[in-house]
């Protein structure tokens, strides 16, 4: 089979710099030849640039470029507005964003019709709002497991942060909070006046979804995923039923009610952010919350949904080579490519 690799170098979605050099180290690491060792056919066409796309954006704009921007007080901020980009409420980067997932989503759902199988290397975790309607527009059956210390659901009205990376999940699936913080938003014919996000389609239904990993839920998240009855399995739950089982249940769930011909399982995404695993295991990442899934149980998730053979779409997000050490950039960014490689076959014996 052939594997397509989607290189993401982008930040747009969070305020730190270097996550758009993930997909870069990860390659360079050599996961092409990794995967080809694995039996499969790699392909992989460079990184996208997507500089069209800011090229598109700025030079559409109708917005003053002389105009002083929101704020230029700490600089190590990706975040930092562009003149041609303002804040819509406090949501970061808007425009960019949005364009840059649509783009993501139409090479994804291309690879994925193609019969390839999509991974794609992040870059922030705002980036599965393309790849998740990629899979989608070509497997429209497809469930998701979502591996994070994050639920990445905010919505425009709960997010505390604006940073566009914490609220994927809550644009896939449509969620009401969106709604008002583009309702005043008058659309106009050029690039930077389409409603940010308005292409997406709330494709992923609530029972879609299985999360594996949270220990930072928000408040407001909190109760968004309650509301809407979505299943997800704290660090609390891999303590207490170890992550054989919850990867097992993540599955039954997904599987429940599923009857397509006979034995054929759901199609499955895994969208995996690195901060799932424990910050000792993965250490060069944005947002990293301690407690989290040992080197073993992450590896196990994706050993567990390559054996199901139903794996459609794999994200590998939120590898930033530029925190921490040299040592731990080079561990982070193996383990980035391990999780890869055991999603895509790899066995231990
Ligand atoms: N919940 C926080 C926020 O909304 C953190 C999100 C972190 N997301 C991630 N993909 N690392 O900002
Ligand atoms: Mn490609
Ligand atoms: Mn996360
Ligand atoms: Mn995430």
């Amino acid at each position: 089979r052939t594997a397509s690799i989607v290189g993401c170098p982008f930040s747009g979605g969070q305020p730190k710099l270097g996550v758009d050099k993930g997909p870069i180290h990860l390659v360079e690491a050599g996961l092409v030849n990794q995967l080809e060792e694995l039996g499969w056919n790699v392909k992989f066409d460079g990184h996208h640039q997507f500089e069209d796309i800011k090229y598109a954006l700025s030079s559409s704009s109708s917005i003053d470029p002389s105009a002083p921007t929101a704020s230029s007080a700490a600089n190590d901020d990706a975040s930092t507005s562009n003149h041609w980009d303002p804040p819509i409420g406090i949501l970061k980067n808007p425009r960019l964003v949005s364009r840059v997932c649509e783009e993501v989503a139409k090479v994804v759902s291309g690879h994925a019709k193609n019969g390839e199988l999509p991974v794609t290397l992040g870059g922030d975790h705002s980036l599965a709002m393309g790849t998740i309607s990629g899979t989608l527009d070509a497997h429209p059956e497809a469930g998701v497991i979502w591996v994070d210390a994050h639920a990445d659901i905010n919505t425009a009205a709960t997010t505390e942060s604006g940073n566009i990376h914490g609220m994927p999940v809550s644009f896939l699936m449509g969620l009401d909070g969106n709604h008002q913080a583009f309702a005043s938003f008058k659309p106009g014919p050029s690039p930077s006046s389409q409603t940010p996000f308005a292409w997406i389609k709330p494709v992923l239904k609530p029972s879609s979804i299985v999360y594996i990993g949270l220990r930072d839920v928000d408040a407001g998240e909190k109760k968004i995923l309650k509301e809407n009855k979505i299943k997800a399995f704290s660090m609390h739950d891999v303590d207490r039923y170890g992550i054989g089982r919850v990867v097992e249940m993540a599955l039954e769930y997904l599987n429940g009610g599923y009857a397509q011909g006979d034995s054929k399982p759901r199609p499955i995404h895994l969208s995996f952010d690195v901060d799932a695993l424990d910050p000792s295991v993965a250490p060069s990442t944005g947002t990293p919350v301690r407690g989290g899934l040992t080197f073993r149980e992450g590896h196990y998730i994706c050993e567990r949904i390559w054996e199901t053979g139903a794996l459609v779409g794999l994200d590998i997000m939120e590898v930033n080579p530029s925190l921490e050490d040299d040592v731990s950039v080079k561990q982070t960014v193996a383990v980035g490519c391990s999780l890869v490689r055991s999603a895509l076959g790899e066995t231990l014996l």
